[in-house]
């Protein structure tokens, strides 16, 4: 149990008893949300408000705050005392230096890592990128929110089923062969990748104001891949193939992975059931040719499932891919990583797959969030604002190159910890921030060693690493706890307790974001620790312990930063 709960419950046990006739007092649970750490150590580890009980009990905080005092039965907790209406904790600090350190270095690793999750699957559809499109800075939250929650869930013991709904499905495929067929040829496309393959596209377009058969031409060829004829299959295939290759790099420089490529396009021969139950069920209306079920009751506008033509959209195979995901993985929880412009999407495909009776669907969530954009002009490339993710990560690992070079250039590996460090400040930034807010992506503060960002994170734990080198060629004696009773180690070791909790919190919230805050706290109070006192001190117990302290602040580091998707160099 970790401190904050522990003393929530101490305090709701001792409420209890002083006043046990009183009625609507809060419980530990509630207690939590309430005690927090006083700027000033001299007040205490721990404090807690007595305002919110004196409604309940009729009587002045001050006065709650020292019947709570004078009745204190310690625990782990050393003493309680009133001041100002505030009951203020001091922890026995060496005990909780000790088992605080103790506990990370026997979870090896792994502290923090729980079995909550067993038996319970999270499905996790992120990153869902589009083929024949280049994969660009638009996914990239989606991408790095999605595997952070991965991580985060796979840590708690649940089993995570990681799917890449490619965006595989629609008449711009059609129009691509035709553009192909027309004017491209297998080398040029082969050479270009993606690239090549959107130039046809775009020509098509140009070519169809002129020319407004080709739309037709183009639905023609779409109509072939339905109707599965080879040529056409075989093209779209390629095109498939060809971005998928080329996402591949992008996902191998984020190590990003995935438990299943099923898109849009598996779900085709799905939607006729789809149909038929919506049908079956009274749900579907006509609507000027076209076939919706409508959500005016709801407030929203009609969800479309067939077009005039009777082919599928995008909704369609959403709700044929969700009672796939059902039907298959029997999730607990279905996660939709995705920008916020698709909230209306998602609640009519939600609201739809209720009206179907899938009490399911309370299990399927929209973890949305905000847009990424760029301060710095030079970024926007020739096509508009579209910034490639491949050349946003390349010119990320180039400019730490710079940095690491200039900084320390005898660093072995570095190649290596330049990719690490470009990578790790694009993904900080990235994930620093409520999910929901917008991001304003700059050079200059992703890749400050001295700021709240990635780099600095990265560099904490190299600084640890390092003492761990030092610290290993000496021959320590049995810690002495005492030497961490200071306000700075407890301060760190008040974080990197709590980290646990974090993990859970930041699951429970889908946002990865309260894990990039703890380890940054972390990082700082590990520095501030490192400025205030000499790691390997004279006294050779007293270095044994801040030694362990300074692994246990490393694991804690290194294990935070992988949950969100960041590598933790040893030198920098
Ligand atoms: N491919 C879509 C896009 O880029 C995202 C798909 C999200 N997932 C889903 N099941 N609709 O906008």
């Amino acid at each position: 149990m970790d401190m904050i709960t522990t003393i929530a419950s101490l305090t709701a046990e001792a409420l209890r008893q002083t006043w046990p006739d009183a009625a609507g007092l809060p419980d530990a649970d509630a207690l939590r949300g309430l005690i927090s750490v006083p700027p000033d150590p001299a007040m205490g580890d721990y404090a807690l408000p007595c305002f919110r009980f004196a409604k309940a009990l009729r009587m002045g905080p001050p006065m709650i705050a020292k019947a709570l005092a004078e009745g204190w039965q310690h625990g782990s907790v050393a003493r309680a005392e009133a001041l100002n209406g505030y009951l203020n904790f001091f922890l026995n600090r060496t005990d909780f230096a000790r088992s605080t350190v103790q506990a990370v270095l026997a979870a090896d690793g792994n502290f923090g890592a729980g079995t909550e999750g067993a038996g319970k699957t999270i499905c996790l559809d992120y990153s869902s990128i589009n083929i024949a499109k280049r994969f660009h800075i638009g996914h990239l939250s989606t991408t790095m929110i999605g595997n952070s929650l991965k991580r985060i869930y796979d840590y708690l013991g649940y089993k995570t089923v990681g799917i890449n709904h490619l965006g595989d499905w629609g008449t711009q495929f059609g129009k691509m062969i035709c553009a192909y067929k027309k004017w491209g040829n297998r080398e040029q496309v082969e050479a270009g990748g993606v690239d090549a393959l959107t130039e046809l596209y775009v020509r098509f377009h140009e070519e169809a104001k002129k020319d407004p058969a080709l739309e037709d031409e183009g639905r023609a060829w779409f109509k072939r891949i339905e109707d599965g004829d080879p040529e056409a299959l075989e093209i779209f295939h390629w095109f498939k193939d060809l971005t998928l290759k080329d996402a591949a790099r992008v996902y191998e420089l984020l190590g990003v992975e995935f438990d299943s490529y099923a898109g849009e396009s598996f779900y085709v021969d799905k939607t006729g059931a789809v149909v038929d139950a919506l049908r079956e069920k009274g749900l579907l209306t006509q609507s000027e040719g076209a076939w919706v079920v409508d959500l005016s009751e709801d407030g929203m506008n009609p969800c479309l499932i067939l077009k005039k033509d009777g082919t599928t959209i995008y909704a369609t195979r959403d709700l044929a891919a969700a009672i796939y995901r059902h039907d298959t993985y029997h999730f607990d929880k279905c996660l939709y990583v995705v920008a916020y412009q698709q909230d209306t999407h998602f609640r009519q495909v939600f609201r739809v797959l209720e009206k179907m009776g899938y009490d399911w669907v309370k299990d399927c969530v929209h973890v949305s969030f905000g847009m990424v954009s760029f301060d710095g002009q030079a970024l926007s490339t020739r096509n508009g604002n579209v910034v490639h993710l491949d050349d946003l990560l390349r010119e990320a690992i180039d400019k730490a190159r710079a940095i690491i070079e200039e900084k320390s250039p005898n660093l072995p590996g570095k190649d290596e910890v330049a990719r690490q460090v470009g990578i790790g400040a694009v993904v900080y930034a990235d994930l620093a921030n409520n999910r929901i807010k917008d991001i304003n992506f700059s050079w200059e503060r992703a890749l400050n060693f001295d700021g709240e960002t990635g780099p600095y994170v990265q560099y904490t734990h190299a600084r640890c690493c390092s003492v761990l080198r030092k610290a290993a060629e000496l021959s320590l004696p049995e810690p002495d706890w005492n030497g961490l009773a200071d306000d700075e180690s407890q301060a760190l070791l008040r974080l990197i307790e709590r980290f646990p909790d974090v993990i859970r919190e930041a699951a429970a919230k889908y946002e990865p974001s309260m894990i990039t805050r703890a380890v940054t706290d972390i990082a700082q109070a590990y520095n501030h620790f490192y400025y205030e006192h000499r790691v390997l001190d004279d006294d050779p117990a007293v270095a044994a312990a801040r030694v362990a302290l300074t692994q246990a602040a490393r694991d804690v580091i290194r294990r935070g930063l992988w949950l969100i998707g960041i590598e933790a160099p040893e030198r920098m």
